[in-house]
């Protein structure tokens, strides 16, 4: 199953918007197409989102009518604009369209073709890695898993949300198929269900044991001792080691740090974002307040009622035990571990804490 396929005449999507039940696709042709894809939610999760977004440029690439190089980076840069303010939170998304900018740009000496293929190489690659990035923190993150493990997981972090196996649950997927004896507690994840709809989805596919739980069961569970760990994935990690992920992460860590659990972070370095001192600098996505009032279109609220939607919020680094990323795993003090992650990944040194500290 690919989340998102790069092919001759465009731009595959599962539309992840009808799963459980349905396994339909969207295919898009346009870097339009790509932003509305991200902005409803037919493609999320922060890793394939990125992905998304390196697609959108190179089909800009390939469908402009600029008469030279310079006027073909100019409309790059005009489809990267729209992708990056399509969801404002996964920093993925800006990471992946400054990737493919700075390919074309590259290439403008090449002249108009060289930029065209320069961008789609660049997209292509960026898939690819992510789906190797995957490989190493499910390797990584299986090593903190004991032999039998009762794990929490929110939200989707599997294939649907990456290039490759997931983050969290890629951790989780290894530990199982190295032998370890794993059962996951699976949040809902309200208001949009990707824990119900998707991470439960991905887990019966994969044949590892689940249970469902409603987003408000998991403090239950912490005291009645049933959860060994917590993993969960991210959508930014900032300088100082605060993540943002899927409102209710937050109260899963809080919960975790009252009853000795550890909880872990895993994302590939592409989510941590240098140019964020702290979580709090992080702009937190306002979804449309229907997701809460009427969750898979049923009305469960009075009319008139208000209702707020954050989509994410930010769980501060003293709360996280580690944060497992492609490149190893960091521990407090998060400024400097992962300040070293960053540094020894391949363009890591031109991020803003470099210059900073040099
Ligand atoms: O709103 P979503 O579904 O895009 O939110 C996704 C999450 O919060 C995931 O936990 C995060 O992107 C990590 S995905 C590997």
């Amino acid at each position: 199953m690919r989340a998102i396929e790069w092919r001759d005449d465009g731009v595959r999507m599962l539309d992840q918007r009808a799963l459980p039940h349905h396994e339909r696709y969207v295919d898009v042709e346009t870097a339009g197409q790509v932003a509305d894809a991200v902005r409803t939610m037919v493609v999320r999760g922060a890793p394939l989102l990125g992905i998304a977004a390196g697609f959108g440029v190179a089909l800009a690439a390939r469908r402009s009518g600029a008469g030279g190089p310079g006027e073909l980076v100019e409309d790059l840069e005009r489809a990267g604009t729209a992708i990056v303010t399509s969801r404002p939170t996964a920093v993925n998304i800006a990471w992946a369209v400054r990737r493919v900018l700075a390919a074309a740009q590259r290439a403008v000496p090449g002249g108009l073709e060289a930029v065209r293929s320069a961008a789609v190489d660049e997209a292509l690659a960026i898939a690819v890695e992510d789906e190797q990035s995957c490989r190493a923190i499910g390797a990584l993150g299986a090593e903190l898993v004991p032999d039998e493990a009762r794990i929490l997981t929110h939200c989707n972090t599997g294939a649907l949300a990456t290039g490759g196996i997931g983050t969290a649950l890629g951790v989780i997927a290894t530990a199982h198929q190295a032998g370890k004896a794993i059962q996951v507690w699976v949040d809902e994840t309200r208001p949009l269900l990707q824990g119900a709809r998707l991470t439960a989805w991905e887990l019966k596919r994969l044949e590892i044991p689940m249970t469902l739980v409603s987003d408000t069961a998991p403090g239950s569970l912490m005291a009645r001792g049933l959860v060994d760990l917590v993993v969960v994935g991210a959508d930014r990690i900032a300088a100082n080691g605060d993540v943002v992920n899927k409102v209710g992460t937050y109260q899963l860590a809080v919960l975790a740090k009252r009853h000795r659990i550890p909880f872990y972070v895993a994302a590939p370095i592409s989510t941590i974002d240098a140019a964020s001192d702290r979580g709090g600098a992080i702009e937190i996505e306002e979804r449309n307040a229907l997701e809460v009032l009427e969750p898979l279109g049923l009305r469960i609220a009075p009319d008139a009622t208000a209702a707020a939607n954050p989509a994410f919020d930010v769980t501060p680094a003293e709360l996280i035990t580690a944060i497992v990323t492609d490149r190893g795993v960091a521990r407090q003090p998060y400024r400097s571990s992962l300040r070293d992650l960053v540094r020894a990944a391949p363009g890591g040194r031109a991020w803003p804490w470099e210059a900073a500290s040099a």
